[in-house]
């Protein structure tokens, strides 16, 4: 049995209040909403908090820099190569704005280091939609009027959660030998000191910063962080199924079985961990519940990691993610990936294991009526079930719908409600525009 029982409706976060003003401000905002850009910071999970700069670990800065004056400084971090040790890779090399700030080829794994050719670990997460991922916490209850219920370890950053908000997270990439390889954060502040925006860091920042390495290094992750807080650019709600649920647009026969398929708790089952219905209070689902849970991924025999038969990478328990070290009940979980922008992917789960969407919903149809199609074999013939899993902590694996069927069962959807499912997935993508607007003639929409 798994040991956290997941609800079946886990619909929204208790720091959403701000983001229900703005979806329901989508939903009655005229002609404009389909293209409506959400409060700026408002939507986000921090936004409850004081300013991380508030606190003791960073020194006051003369001028109090805005956030928007911060984020837009981010955002030519976030496109600059000179930050790395190569001089060649930027966080939008790996994180593609063209591809919803993932992956922009299908590398199952990004190359990098100082000279571009060490192999990373993990599959490149996009960056959208995570302005609502919670702290991590290892039981997380929702502020849905029933706090008995136990949803498990929930939230945090990369897919093992391990990092507490994205200005800690971007450390990781900066200094990582195998992206951009920086030695230290010195080594980052000496780069930011000779960037072509250093006048821009120096006026907001003043000159005693750029004194202080280490607090123009932790200046520097603020303002990548306000970056990837920017709502147009991260959280811009324009899918087709944005303006379907704005009542703007709608969706094919095929898409709207799809849909179904993916809520019903008999066949996908997905919108369990994946939400995909707006709250009572009008906010627009994530597509994630940011739960982390073993779904027990083949291994990716593909990757330099894996070559070396004694290693797993076990997520949540470890071996990038320490402070759970030696809970057995942590191993072999991650987190849950918003699908919205997923169609714009070449590579799925957090080892790339996957090529194709469909093929990804096919596992999840036959992960247990017939495991032998997903895993590998031992030397006798025989499935290794879970074969990226050390076998004792193999009851970590969840069972729920579409998984609670038996070797040789009928899988629980047919290949053509798989198709379907794949193409209620492709109107998660950004950018929308629908035909009948660009014809001229507007539809408002309607109140709900
Ligand atoms: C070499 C490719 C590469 C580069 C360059 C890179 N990243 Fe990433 N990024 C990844 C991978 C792989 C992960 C997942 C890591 C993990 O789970 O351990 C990730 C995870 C993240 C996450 C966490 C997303 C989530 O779902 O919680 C954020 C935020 C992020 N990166 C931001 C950045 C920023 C900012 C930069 C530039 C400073 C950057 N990345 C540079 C590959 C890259
Ligand atoms: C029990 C919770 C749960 C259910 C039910 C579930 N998923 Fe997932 N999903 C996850 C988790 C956890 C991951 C990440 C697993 C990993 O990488 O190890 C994931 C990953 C994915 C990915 C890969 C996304 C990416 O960015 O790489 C796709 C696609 C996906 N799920 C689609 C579906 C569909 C379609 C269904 C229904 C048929 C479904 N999921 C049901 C939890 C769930």
């Amino acid at each position: 049995m798994p040991r956290f029982t997941k609800p079946q409706s886990r619909l929204f976060f208790p720091v959403f209040s701000c983001a229900a003003l703005l979806a329901l401000g989508a939903l009655y905002g005229g002609k404009d909403s389909l293209a409506a850009t959400p409060a700026a910071r408002s939507a986000s999970a921090t936004a409850k908090k004081e300013p991380a700069w508030k606190s003791s670990d960073y020194a006051p800065v003369k001028n109090q820099p805005s956030y928007k004056e911060l984020a837009a400084v981010g955002k030519l971090m976030f496109f600059d190569p000179s930050l790395s040790a190569s001089g060649k890779m930027a966080c939008a090399t790996c994180h593609s704005p063209d591809h919803a700030f993932g992956p922009p080829n299908n590398l199952q794994v990004q190359l990098g280091g100082r000279d571009g050719k060490l192999e990373g670990t993990r599959a490149v997460p996009s960056l959208r939609y995570l302005q609502t991922v919670p702290v991590f916490t290892e039981h997380f209850y929702d502020d849905d009027g029933d706090d008995s219920v136990d949803a498990g370890p929930t939230g945090g950053h990369n897919w093992d959660g391990r990092a507490r908000n994205v200005h800690e997270q971007a450390r990781i990439p900066l200094l990582a030998v195998n992206e951009m390889a920086n030695a230290s954060p010195a080594e980052v502040a000496a780069k930011l000191q000779k960037a072509a925006y250093a006048p821009q860091l120096r006026k907001l920042l003043g000159d005693e910063i750029f004194n202080n390495p280490d607090q123009l290094f932790k200046w520097g992750t603020l303002a990548l962080e306000d970056y990837q807080d920017t709502p147009a650019d991260f959280y811009p709600y324009s899918s087709k199924y944005d303006a379907f649920l704005r009542h703007q647009t709608q969706l094919t026969k095929q898409e709207l079985h799809g849909l179904e398929v993916f809520n019903d708790e008999e066949k996908g089952n997905c919108a369990s961990c994946h939400i995909s219905a707006v709250t009572p209070e009008g906010i627009f689902p994530n597509f994630s519940d940011f739960g982390l849970l073993a779904i027990g991924v083949p291994r990716n025999m593909k990757l330099a990691i894996n070559q070396n038969s004694k290693f797993n990478d076990m997520g949540a328990c470890g071996p990038d993610r320490t402070d759970l070290k030696g809970r057995g009940e942590f191993c072999g979980l991650f987190r849950t990936p918003s699908l919205r922008n997923v169609a714009t992917r070449k590579v799925f789960f957090h080892n790339g294991a996957f090529n194709d969407l469909e093929k990804v919903v096919h596992f999840y149809n036959e992960r247990e009526t017939n495991p032998g199609k997903w895993y590998a074999k031992d030397s006798h013939g025989k499935v290794i079930k879970y074969d990226d899993l050390p076998k004792q902590y193999v009851e970590n694996i969840n069972m729920e719908a579409p998984f609670n069927h038996k070797r040789g069962d009928k899988p629980p959807m047919t290949d053509a409600e798989i198709r379907d499912v794949v193409a209620f997935m492709k109107t998660l993508t950004d950018g929308y525009t629908d035909p009948i607007q660009q014809g001229g003639k507007i539809r408002t929409a309607k109140a709900q």
